[in-house]
């Protein structure tokens, strides 16, 4: 069967690395050769924009400049690794990805200029097979990374800023039905939500 790309997205605290972890390895385990990524991150470039982005004590930027930021790190991500690996019959397994950007940045009305973005940079041969969306109660959310002493800039902006995430992970998903599937990620063991992301991942296999 055909390589895939895989993105695990969900408010801070929902259990991404986890599974996306867990997806490794069983997909280790049926004999593929998947490439885990995290967003920003995994290029020098994305490491590097990591660092300023997520540092809490940086002067705040205007969403727009965000979104940039966040979109140049995804460029090169997409070029340098996904797509060589989806070539090679590998699949791509990536912690967050353009839905971030929708939840985090795309917030106030920015939702559509976002998405504009995300036409311009990903390719349609280069969007994800499946988005698996770890859903959590922001409340519970907050509280899993440390209420207002969350340890980076965006785990610490407060309730509802991680409301607003919520919602924008949720219009992703009700804009992309076929491609995203939402998982509880609140009630359910650790192994539980690692089925269910998997079967998620063999049903949109192409
Ligand atoms: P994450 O790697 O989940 O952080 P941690 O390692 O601390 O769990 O995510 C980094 C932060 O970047 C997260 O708070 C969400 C934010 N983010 C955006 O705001 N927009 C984006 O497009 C991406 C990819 C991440």
């Amino acid at each position: 069967m055909a390589a895939g790309f895989w993105v695990l997205e969900g408010m801070d605290g929902s259990g991404k690395s986890t599974q996306a972890e867990l997806l490794v390895a069983e997909l280790e385990k049926a004999g593929r050769r998947p490439l885990h990524l995290r967003e920003p991150g995994s290029t020098g470039l994305g490491e590097g924009l990591r660092k300023m982005l997520l540092d809490r004590d940086r002067e705040s930027w205007d969403a727009r400049t965000e979104a940039l930021l966040f979109f140049a790190a995804r460029n090169e991500l997409l070029r340098s690794q996904v797509a060589p690996a989806l070539v090679e019959g590998r699949d791509v397994v990536c912690e967050r990805f353009t839905p971030s950007s929708v939840a985090y940045q795309g917030q106030d009305g920015l939702a559509d200029w976002v998405l504009a973005l995300d036409r311009l940079v990903v390719d349609q041969d280069l969007q994800p097979h499946g988005v698996l969306i770890l859903d959590l109660e922001p409340a519970v959310s907050f509280a899993r990374v440390g209420g207002d002493e969350g340890h980076d800039g965006f785990e610490s902006r407060g309730l509802v800023f991680q409301e607003k995430v919520r919602e924008g992970y949720l219009a992703y998903a009700t804009a992309n039905p076929q491609r995203t599937a939402l998982i509880s990620a609140d009630g359910l063991t650790i192994a539980e939500i690692a089925v269910q992301v998997l079967q998620a991942v063999e049903e949109r296999r192409q």
